[in-house]
């Protein structure tokens, strides 16, 4: 072996001092040499762990601890277990030599050796450890590398995990909102022409129990399209700032009555709990839901816990979840049911996905809360133990504004009046029906077939009071374009927009604009009537200075 020229550093341990001077002198014109003298045995641990010795040189005869004791300290301590240790001693018997290699020794020299001999082991033993060393070193960093690597893999998998669940639901939020949208449509036409019917044959009782069964149906497929529509994350929101606390108040009773006497319902919101902004009806219909399945879940016996707190995530954990904000107030509802299976748990929010027996579950509940946590900014997650309960949490983005107290509206009249509504809404039977509705309310009612249209007629002078225009559709003016213009054309005109299924236009990010005024669709005959009759006395009030119109 070549032995590299490196800087070998000596601890020489001898209770003689006149040793020391030996020694010394011996490497003393090694410039790569370098000592360190330690007479009293009892300090070599110390002196070792402080000179960082690459050779140690022990003498075997020592009053306090022999050489032999010592060698065994110093294999004993992680710091010294490896490093060469030479023994010196007087004595040339091979009994002594068997047992210092048997205690550790890795090379035995009679007192006193040659000079170039003495520097030449000291070299060697010094570059065998140093070697030694750095194989060492490098194998542990290989091995820190390569547990990096796993690591950094499995957080990748998981990622890639993550992203793809996303980019599932993504699709078949899409599919799901599109075919819901259509099917809003066809409900519209339906339940419109259902609502004339009743007026044609209001003298026929067996009529109007026909069309009472299936104006049910039409309100049982209503619910159905908005849940998709809410998973799809296409439902028109209303955020207002909330308190978490004053909402689960607002729906103790409604909770109780959901839930059953026979399960306990603890809520715990504390008292700094930060505002929150979201659309308070789905945040209800999100916590009832919620707390149907821990119902469900607990067979009808057990605690229902409902929790809030405020949460910061740090910038990391924001960007993991895929959040654009870091402050938000968590909202648990937490039971002691049956809990979930890893497979159930891992599907629950998917659509259509149930366990329970088939007409008891329609497995829309969990994705409804999903798409309408993601669209209000938030992140939902589910923690269940098979047998013990689940928890699902939900991250709700903070408000910083203080909670707006609705002003009631008065009891507007839901009746009609003679005003001039424009309809824009390109589907031609839905456009009739709404056209037949609103006249048999007293209006007067022109139609337009999409935004285009309407605004040429706007524009030759006909007078309107309030324009009821779908949101999406076909042409090259877009309705919000058509409410701005229409509002030069004549001051003061309201605008009500209706739809099936908004992406653009009067939502942003999930939120209505601010002073937009929407109808979804489908919508019955009583609230077109009573929001149109708002918007239109909305209008008399601002004329007449904000007193109130009855
Ligand atoms: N708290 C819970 N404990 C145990 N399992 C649950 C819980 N919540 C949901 N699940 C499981 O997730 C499935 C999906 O729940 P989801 O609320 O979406 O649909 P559902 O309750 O089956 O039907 P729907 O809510 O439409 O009436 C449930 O069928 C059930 O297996
Ligand atoms: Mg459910």
């Amino acid at each position: 072996m070549l032995i590299k020229k490196i800087r070998s550093r000596v601890l020489l341990i001898d209770d003689d001092s006149l040793a020391a001077e030996m020694i010394r002198h011996m490497l003393g014109d090694s410039a790569d040499i370098s000592l360190q003298y330690v007479s009293d045995a009892r300090q070599a641990l110390a002196a070792a762990a402080e000179f960082k010795p690459t050779v140690i040189l022990v003498d075997l005869m020592m009053p306090l601890i022999d050489g032999f004791r010592l060698i065994r300290q110093f294999r004993a301590e992680a710091e010294t277990e490896d490093i060469p240790v030479i023994l010196l001693s007087s004595e040339d018997g091979p009994e002594r030599k068997v047992q210092g290699f048997a205690e550790g020794a890795n090379d035995y020299l009679v007192k006193w050796p040659n000079k170039l001999e003495l520097a030449a082991r000291v070299r060697y033993h010094s570059s065998a450890y140093l070697a030694h060393r750095e194989r060492d070193d490098a194998f542990i960093s290989l091995r820190e590398s390569q547990a990096a690597l796993l690591e950094r893999t499995r957080q990748l998998e998981e990622s890639q995990a993550a992203l793809h669940h996303a980019q599932k639901m993504e699709a078949v939020g899409k599919l799901t909102g599109g075919v819901a949208h259509d099917f809003n449509n066809v409900l519209q036409i339906i339940g419109g022409n259902l609502q004339l019917l009743k007026y044609d044959t209001a003298d026929n009782e067996a009529a109007q129990r026909r069309i009472a069964a299936a104006s049910k149906g039409v309100a049982r497929g209503a619910r159905l399209a908005a849940q998709l529509l809410a998973f799809g994350r296409r439902q028109p929101l209303q955020p207002t700032v909330i308190h978490i606390g004053a909402l689960l108040r607002s729906m103790d009773d409604m909770l109780r009555r959901a839930v059953g006497s026979s399960i306990d319902i603890e809520l715990a919101v504390p008292p700094d709990a930060w505002n929150t902004l979201a659309d308070a009806s789905q945040l209800e219909n999100v916590i009832l839901n919620l707390a149907i399945n821990a119902r469900d879940a607990m067979h009808e016996k057990g605690r229902l816990r409902i929790e809030a707190a405020n949460v910061t995530l740090d910038e990391q954990e924001a960007t993991a979840l895929g959040l654009d904000s870091r402050e938000f107030v968590s909202l648990s509802v937490i039971d002691n049911g049956e809990g979930m299976p890893p497979d159930v748990a891992e599907r629950a929010f998917e659509p259509f996905f149930t366990t329970k027996p088939n007409g008891q579950g329609t497995g829309l509940g969990l994705s409804m809360a999903y798409g309408f946590i993601k669209q209000t900014g938030g992140h939902i997650e589910i923690d269940s133990v098979p047998g013990s309960g689940t928890t699902i949490k939900a991250l709700l983005p903070k408000a910083c504004e203080p909670v707006h107290e609705p002003q009631p509206l008065a009891d507007r009249p839901t009746a009609g009046g003679q005003e001039r509504i424009l309809i824009v809404e390109d589907e031609p039977d839905v456009r009739a029906t709404t056209a037949e509705l609103l006249a048999s309310l007293g209006y007067q009612v022109l139609q337009a077939e999409n935004a285009h249209a309407a605004l040429t007629l706007l524009e030759k002078g006909e007078k309107v009071d309030l324009i009821f225009t779908d949101v999406v559709m076909p042409g090259p003016v877009h309705s919000v374009e058509l409410a701005r213009q229409a509002q030069v054309l004549i001051p003061g005109v309201q605008v009500l927009f209706t739809s099936g299924y908004t992406e653009n236009g009067i939502v942003h990010q999930g939120r209505l604009d601010p002073g937009v005024s929407l109808l979804n669709k489908p919508y019955t005959e009583e609230s077109l009537a009573r929001k149109i009759r708002q918007l239109l006395c909305r209008d008399t009030d601002a004329k007449e200075g904000g007193g109130s119109a009855g």
